[in-house]
Formats: C-alpha cells, structure tokens, sequence
C-alpha cells in the first residue's frame, strides 16, 4: 500500500521546458533562481546561469535567437512549441532515457480542439510563424497540428519551489497519466525543471489525480476552465457535492489573503496573524490537509507566530512549530527547500529560548 508523502515519481525532466517570459531572475535552462544571470548577446531576451546552461539550450535557441524581439504574442506557447518540434525532429517523440509514455501516447483532444475557434487560431497563427522561420517545411501540417493538442492538452505549469509562484511550462511524459481533481490526492513539486509527483493522501479508489487548476475557483469558474481548455466535465467528489456553502468560504479564503497581505506589508504583524489564523482553519475545510498551497501557508503562519513570540504563549508556540513540521515534511518532504526552513526557523527559537533560559537560571 502507498502511504501519504510517498513519490510516486522524483526527479523527472521534461520532454522540453520553457520559461514564462514574465519572469526575470531565473536560468531559462535550468530553471534555477541566481542573482548572476547572463544575458544571450544577441537577442537580449533569454537569460542563463551559467555557460553550460546557455549551451544546452543553444539546440533550440539558435532557431529562434534571431526572431524573438519581433515576437508580440504567444511568446511561451510559441517558444514551447518550437522546442517540442526540433525535439521530435531529433528523436521521434521518444524521450532518452526512456519513460513509461511517449509523444504519440499522449491525448490530443483533436477535434474538439479542431472545432473551438479560440485555440484553433491560435494553433494557425503559431504555426504560420515556424514555417516562416523554417522550422516545419519537412512535416505534414496534420502531425504539426497533433503535436500542438499533445501540447496544450499535457503541459504543466511549473512552480518556483518555495513561493510556488508559476514561473514555467513544461510537458512531463511520465506525469501524464495522472487525472484532475479538485480535491487531489497528489500534488506536482518542482525543483528547477525536475518534478515530483507526491502522494498527499492514503491510497485512493479512484487512482491518483493531480490539480490542473486553481482550487480556490468556484464550482462554476471551475468547470467552465476544465471545459474549455481540457475538454470534459468534472466529476470529482468535490464538484459531485457542489456544497453551497463552499462559495462562502471562498470569499472569507480570498478577504482574508488579502487582509493578511494588506497588514503585512503595512507591518501590522498582529492583524496579518489574525487573518492567517482564520485562512489555517478555512484552508483546512476545503483542500486536502497535505496539499502545498497549505503547507506554505503553514510555514508563513509559522514565522507571523514568531515575530510575535512575546505576545503568544509558549506552549501554543511549541505545538505550532511542532504541526507545522510534521505537516510540511509530509507534503514536501525532508530534503525540500521549505521544509528545510520550517526546521531551520524552529531550531533558530529554540536556540533563542534555550539562551534566555541560562541566563534566567544563572
Ligand atoms: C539547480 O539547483 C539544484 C538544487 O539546488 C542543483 O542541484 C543543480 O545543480 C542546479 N543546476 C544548475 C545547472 O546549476
Ligand atoms: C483517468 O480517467 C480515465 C477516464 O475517466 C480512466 O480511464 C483512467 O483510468 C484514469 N487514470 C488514472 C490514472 O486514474
Ligand atoms: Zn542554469
Ligand atoms: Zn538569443
Ligand atoms: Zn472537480
């Protein structure tokens, strides 16, 4: 049996990756944070940390070095894309070493995609675009535009490992097979371009499911994402229940990130742990216990709680600390970056508090 906090997967490389161009402090290749980026001399757009790096993705750049400050739309998607085309011209769709799936076993969603204006323009603009750079003269439009549903159908979002902020996409092979839930019994963990995927509840009935979406959205919101941009109907146990009372915990969840923003960045330490305190209780009636949108909350209430140590007992402080450990290295598990800190910033206090206990005592 598979328990709670177990990688189902560890370490896995995308087929191919790209950085969103919003993002400014991380390697393209990579995707590592570094505060000594260097700039591609030619175009002045892609940033890499080291040579190496910038020599990895030379494969790919060279094809698209030249174009890039032209490039006003679809600057991710059309990056991606461009990846995924020199990549299969290369090897086939079949990753080296090789994984469980390949390209061709992936979904493609093709006539509904086929028939939904929106993406299917999409689709012509981004491929008139490599034609003109040269990049498909040598497939059958037919493959070209199968490829594009593998890759909008399949692609991740990859989060920053500490903040999970999106800074990325990338198409994971391995990772397909997981479904959505809106209540998951999985979560995806990155670490630059590696991803994990990790148990965050006892075996499941239903196998195991991932979030490809927000799950602090509406019902509503919800289902009309999934079917527009995945092409089904949720049927999860969340959305099966659709609980009324649900939209009004949405609303306190997003009053109350925002109070606790507001006060935190108006130093009012005590009013932003009011409102974390209320967002520990709420997150909890409505996302999995494990999940790491939670655990980074956890880790957040965490340092509010010992900033304002003075003022909050010990013994609430001790169980905190304690909960919060235990519940951040099951979700991310113990050689993670977040985890790491939750453990750093607890042995920090008990060093304080081991200190001011000599010199009470002496
Ligand atoms: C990216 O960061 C990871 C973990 O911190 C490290 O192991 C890896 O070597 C880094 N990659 C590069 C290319 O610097
Ligand atoms: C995902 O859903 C499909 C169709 O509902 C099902 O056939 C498949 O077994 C599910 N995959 C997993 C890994 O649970
Ligand atoms: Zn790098
Ligand atoms: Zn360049
Ligand atoms: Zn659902």
């Amino acid at each position: 049996m598979v328990i709670c906090g177990t990688n189902l997967f560890s370490s896995l490389l995308p087929y191919v990756h790209v950085l969103s161009s919003s993002t400014s402090t991380y390697c393209s290749q990579c995707l590592n944070q570094s505060n000594d980026l260097k700039r591609c001399s030619q175009c002045r757009q892609v940033f890499y940390c080291s040579v190496s790096c910038q020599r990895q993705d030379w494969i790919y750049h060279r094809h698209e070095c030249a174009h890039l400050p032209t490039l006003t739309d679809e600057h991710d998607l059309t990056r991606l894309f461009l990846r995924l085309i020199i990549r299969y011209r290369n090897d086939h769709g079949i990753d080296n070493p090789p994984t469980k799936r390949q390209l061709n076993d992936l979904q493609t969603h093709e006539n509904e995609i086929r028939h939904d204006r929106r993406r299917y323009t999409t689709f012509q603009s981004i491929y008139q675009r490599l034609k003109q750079w040269n990049i498909v003269d040598d497939f059958d439009e037919n493959l070209i535009f199968q490829h594009f549903c593998r890759l909008v159908i399949n692609t991740l979002t990859i989060h920053d490992p500490i903040d999970l902020k999106s800074i990325g996409y990338g198409l994971y092979f391995d990772a397909t097979i997981y479904n959505h839930s809106c209540f998951p019994t999985c979560h995806t963990i990155f670490n630059g371009k590696y991803l994990s995927v990790r148990t965050i509840a006892s075996e499941s009935v239903d196998g195991w499911t991932i979030n490809y979406i927000d799950l602090l959205e509406t019902y509503k919101n919800r289902q009309e994402f999934l079917r527009e941009n995945y092409y089904f109907n949720c049927q999860c146990k969340r959305c099966l229940k659709n609980d009324p009372n649900e939209l009004f915990l949405l609303e306190k969840i997003h009053y109350n990130e925002q109070q606790m923003d507001k006060s935190i960045s108006n130093t009012d330490y005590p009013a932003a742990y009011q409102s974390s305190k209320n967002l520990c209780q709420y997150y909890d009636q409505l996302l999995p216990y494990y999940h790491a949108y939670v655990s980074l909350h956890h880790v957040k209430h965490l340092k509010l709680e010992l900033l304002l140590a003075e003022t909050i007992s010990h013994l609430i402080i001790q169980s905190t600390m304690e909960t919060t450990c235990q519940r951040v290295q099951i979700s991310m598990g113990g050689d993670h970056p977040l985890t790491r800190e939750a453990m750093r910033i607890c042995e920090e206090y008990r060093l304080e508090m081991t200190i001011k206990q000599t010199q009470i005592t002496s």
